[in-house]
């Protein structure tokens, strides 16, 4: 049984801004795989062969047919209940900003508008050399990958890799969102990866109530204000019906 704290509910109604950062856990219901779960990607792969620049350098093909498999998951699933919850919460509040870790586009699919994208998103892609927009054909026999026709450099994924900067004006934004909300809630994110792990501890220095959405204990489990430990795509819409029903009694 999923508690929804009637607190939280109170501290909601009375926000103006509410920031949601998420991670890979919120896609995790509509099929793809986490990062770090047992059953991850990274038990299977070696992240610094497949999500770095190095790694791309040394092998810029393998890199490339890993992202379009990754890219064939992603055209194959759809978004789940949890995404469909954050895109209802945006006309909740007076001012709401989803911030997301995922490349995987299930928030925009979901009708969330403008989501942050500290990470980028793997369904666009450029040239590694000139950084040019790459818009040409991606679906290429095993083995090749697409040339840049402006100066002819290999094309790559428009995603983050470690060790790379995030986009500058997305953190920036990310920070400053972070910095002057209400409530701020992390879902779906074991909070390891910097600089976006940075964020919730940014919300409750400035006096945010953090909620954190996840079955499983993170780094940040014993600092937040509230732990509603389930699948996001259980916890969330309970939360959107609960809210719904609070407002409702409030208002009159
Ligand atoms: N609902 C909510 N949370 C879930 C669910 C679910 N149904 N299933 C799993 N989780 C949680 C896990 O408990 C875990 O804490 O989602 C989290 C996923 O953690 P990671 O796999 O580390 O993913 P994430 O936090 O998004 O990783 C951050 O690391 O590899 C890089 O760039 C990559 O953006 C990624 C970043």
């Amino acid at each position: 049984m999923i508690e929804i704290p009637n607190e939280l509910l109170i501290k909601l109604s009375k926000a103006d801004s509410v920031v949601v950062l998420t991670g890979a856990g919120i896609s995790a219901e509509s099929g793809v795989k986490t990062f770090r779960d047992p059953d991850g990607l990274w038990a299977q792969f070696d992240p610094m062969e497949l999500a770095s620049i190095d790694g791309f350098m040394s092998n810029p093909q393998r890199v490339w047919s890993w992202y379009q498999h990754r890219v064939e998951i992603i055209h194959n699933v759809n978004p789940n209940p949890g995404h469909y919850a954050i895109a209802e919460m945006e006309k909740l509040f007076n001012h709401f900003v989803l911030i997301t870790q995922n490349v995987d586009r299930l928030h925009h699919r979901a009708g969330s508008t403008n989501p942050i994208e500290l990470h980028g998103n793997i369904i666009e892609n450029h040239c590694f050399n000139c950084k040019k927009p790459f818009f040409g054909e991606t679906n290429l026999p095993e083995g090749q990958i697409p040339r840049c026709d402006e100066c002819g450099g290999l094309i790559r994924p428009s995603v983050v890799w470690f060790g790379e900067m995030l986009p500058y004006d997305a953190l920036m934004k990310a920070e400053d969102e972070s910095a002057n909300c209400d409530v701020f809630f992390s879902i779906g994110t074991s909070a390891e990866v910097y600089p976006a792990a940075n964020l919730p501890f940014i919300a409750k220095r400035n006096g945010a109530t953090v909620v954190e959405v996840n079955p499983n204990i993170t780094q940040i489990s014993s600092y937040v204000d509230y732990r509603i430990s389930a699948p996001s795509g259980e916890a969330l819409p309970l939360l959107v019906e609960k809210f719904k029903d609070f407002l409702s009694f409030s208002i009159k």
